[in-house]
């Protein structure tokens, strides 16, 4: 458990994306976490849909953070979607209440909010990339002054071993393997919730029944993850990979890992392949192993909190 009391000011670049919104719920209702903006990224679905999703998720929770739209179409590759994971809005059959005049979407662009948020924070950022990295990459490129306030970057992709998308590659390197290469290669603190740690993340059909009654929150994650078959999910069990990066955040203790460097191969059959080189020396955090059964009660706790928090 952590004991420092400071929130911790991230930034979360999403492609909603059902794993994506249960990420995103959990960290704008988390005591540890100041969600400063979230910016949005072509990946599982299209950038009009992720951003849709994006702007009602917030709506519906009542909160007030800016969204901004980002990159369609990665660096160089043509984008690939997973809209038969998360269907083609990225939310299954789930429909937000639509909000009118919705204010929250920036008219400027992601990669100069993320500039200007972190610029002009008085503490260094955390970036939450939790799709393929396209901003990111665009952001350290346009503007590599950020880096001197960007405290870490706290991401969902990659794997020591394996992937979803083929053997060697999970789907946001897969993506965009250009600007996986781009942001690997920087010497900024990078923490890797690949799928050797997400992948454990074993939540039940009875998890997800238990979930159901907690409210509005809970009825959307219980529908969002009936839909979701995420075809890394094994018998009964759902990963949630995106979610582990909120956790490293709040319960860092749930998480073992390695120090290494990464190399993303961006070209040909392996293109995507995050290869691991573990060193002591390397800038790069892999996550390895998690707490399976903490993690579960620890997802079921935050919606029961965020239900208590919603109705009060
Ligand atoms: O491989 C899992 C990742 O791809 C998650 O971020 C999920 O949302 C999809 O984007
Ligand atoms: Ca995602």
């Amino acid at each position: 458990m952590r004991t420092d009391l400071m929130k911790t000011p991230i930034i979360i670049d999403t492609d909603p994306g059902i794993d994506d919104v249960i990420a995103i719920t959990a960290a704008l209702f988390a005591e540890e976490l100041d969600v400063k903006l979230i910016t949005t990224v072509g990946g599982n679905v299209g950038i009009e849909n992720t951003t849709n999703n994006a702007v009602n998720l917030v709506n519906f929770l009542g909160k007030d953070i800016p969204v901004a739209k980002g990159a369609d179409q990665p660096l160089l590759n043509k984008l690939v979607s997973a809209a038969q994971v998360h269907g083609e809005s990225g939310v299954g059959g789930y429909h937000f209440e639509a909000k009118e005049n919705c204010t929250l979407l920036s008219s400027k662009h992601a990669v100069e909010e993320l500039r200007d948020a972190i610029l002009n924070s008085n503490e260094p950022i955390t970036l939450v990339p939790i799709g393929p990295l396209t901003n990111i990459a665009l952001l350290l490129k346009m503007y590599p002054e950020v880096k001197n306030n960007i405290k870490e970057i706290v991401l969902m992709g990659g794997a020591a071993k394996g992937g979803n998308m083929t053997p060697v590659a999970e789907f946001n390197m897969f993506v965009d393997p250009h600007a996986a290469k781009i942001v690997f290669d920087e010497q900024i603190k990078i923490v890797m919730c690949g799928l050797d740690a997400t992948l454990q993340t074993r939540i039940s059909t009875d998890d997800i029944k238990e979930i159901a009654g907690y409210g509005k929150v809970g009825e959307m994650v219980s529908q969002l993850l009936s839909h979701y078959d995420s075809p890394s999910s094994t018998e009964n069990y759902i990963a949630i990979h995106d979610l582990c990066t909120i956790f490293y955040l709040t319960r860092p203790e749930l998480f073992t890992g390695k120090r290494a460097t990464v190399n993303v191969v961006t070209e040909g059959e392996a293109s995507g392949c995050t290869i691991t080189h573990y060193n002591e020396d390397g800038h790069v955090h892999v996550c390895l192993d998690i707490d399976v059964e903490e993690f579960r009660h620890e997802f079921i706790a935050t919606f029961k909190k965020v239900n208590e928090k919603l109705e009060a």
